[in-house]
């Protein structure tokens, strides 16, 4: 069911509202989130997970708005988080601290003692030297801290090189033999308390195989170390599952978890999963004004008021996403242009080589831009961050107000 949609007058709408009139109510840059799409993407993901005992943890670093997690912490959910800052705002925002996993590689000592102090539900342990730290700081407290080993399975997810996170050459997680090694230790450190396993081996996976082979030698690891004594209460499979961008042909959510099901049939095992991109992704679109055509003399430009501080993703992972004009009724040239923005980087565009009909002052949408667009936004070149604002039906609410030039500097001192 899609909800971002081009209806039949030829105007690009977000549930019941109008995008050019968003971009005239709240002016552009803007991020604009449907809520029916975001509630139907987590109804995806608890329908496919059956009648097997299981928790969404939702990927805030995909989108940490607060009202994005406060509506999913309404519905449930669980989140995954990468730092402080992300539990703080889970918090803020309303969610379960106890329904909280907490991956990443540098947890620092206040990072831990924070997550300790909010009873979160599991550490993703990623090296020895985390699992000794972990230990130490719940010894000093007098309490248990429960963890799961992230375990990398060394398969290769076959996405962008810097997204992918479960080969060797990767910094994520331990090896196969060493999570052996490493949850027999476990048992026998005080501060410690098993809770389960998990991986994630990357993002935007479009096939499925990588995630069959990595959960094969994860169950292979599972009954290894229940042989040895170490019993698990969940598995974690991560996030990653792709989405549509242009042509391709990621798993349904319910292909993807009838598979990871299956093979958890009859273990016991409560199924964790931190979706990031699959849930918010198409559930959200940037929008931007054209503010001038240029003719180049090898290509055109379409030069427009968003730019790579507000998404980076086509910049810096030479990702493609679409792009279309938000009313397609306007009687307009068809040209072939690079969509770029204002800053003075030539690695700024939006899009290469699309096709349009535009003209200045009109407003272009770019999809799939819910996930890691915000959320990766910066101020570079003293350029204030975008409003966002979620529709739910016909009503529009701000969630995030356009940064004013002040804010720029709003952290910053002059010298006496
Ligand atoms: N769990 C862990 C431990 C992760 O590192 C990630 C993403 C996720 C879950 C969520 O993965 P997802 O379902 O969103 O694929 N900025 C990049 C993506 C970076 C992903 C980092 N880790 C992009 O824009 O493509």
């Amino acid at each position: 069911m899609n909800f971002i949609d081009t209806k039949d007058n030829g105007l690009v709408a977000v549930e019941d509202l109008y995008v050019k009139d968003l971009a005239q109510k709240y002016g552009t840059p803007l991020y604009v989130y449907s809520k029916a799409q975001l509630v139907e993407h987590l109804r995806a993901y608890n329908e496919a997970s059956g009648n097997v005992e299981h928790l969404v943890c939702y990927a805030v670093k995909a989108n940490s708005n607060l009202a994005i997690l406060q509506l999913m912490a309404s519905l449930g959910t669980g989140f995954d988080i990468v730092s402080g800052g992300e539990l703080a705002r889970v918090i803020e925002a309303g969610g379960d601290p106890r329904k909280v996993v907490y991956s990443g590689v540098a947890k620092s000592v206040n990072e831990i003692e924070y997550a300790l102090s909010q009873n979160i539900l599991c550490f993703n342990v990623e090296s020895p030297a985390e699992l000794e730290r972990i230990n130490q700081i719940a010894l000093d407290k007098g309490v248990k801290a429960p963890i799961s080993i992230r375990v990398n399975p060394d398969v290769d997810a076959g996405t962008h090189p810097y997204i992918s996170t479960g080969l060797k050459n990767n910094k994520f997680g331990v090896p196969v033999n060493t999570a052996f090694e490493l949850y027999k230790h476990a048992l026998t450190l005080d501060g410690i308390q098993i809770k389960g396993i998990d991986c994630h081996i990357g993002s935007q996976l479009t096939t499925l195989n990588p995630f069959v082979d990595a959960l094969d030698r994860i169950l292979n690891l599972v009954d290894r170390l229940a042989d040895a004594g170490v019993k698990l209460e969940h598995i974690d499979i991560g996030g990653g599952l792709g989405v549509v961008y242009n042509d391709e042909t990621p798993p349904s959510v319910s292909d993807y978890l009838k598979v990871v099901t299956q093979k958890l049939a009859g273990r016991g095992l409560k199924l964790i999963c931190e979706p990031g991109r699959s849930m918010v992704a198409n559930a959200g679109i940037l929008v931007t004004r054209c503010e001038y055509l240029k003719q180049g003399e090898v290509c055109n430009f379409c030069i427009v008021d968003a730019a790579m501080n507000d998404m980076i993703r086509p910049s810096l992972y030479s990702a493609w996403m679409r792009i279309e004009e938000a009313d397609h009724s306007l009687d307009r040239e068809v040209a072939k242009y690079n969509v770029v923005g204002p800053i003075c980087e030539t690695g700024d565009f939006l899009g290469k080589d699309r096709v349009l009909k535009v003209a200045s002052g009109d407003f272009l949408v770019m999809h799939g831009a819910g996930a890691y667009g915000f959320a990766m936004s910066s101020n570079y070149n003293s350029r204030p961050r975008s409003a966002e604002i979620m529709v739910d039906g016909s009503v529009s609410h701000i969630i995030r107000d356009r940064e004013s030039v002040e804010d720029l500097w709003r952290h910053e001192h002059k010298i006496n």
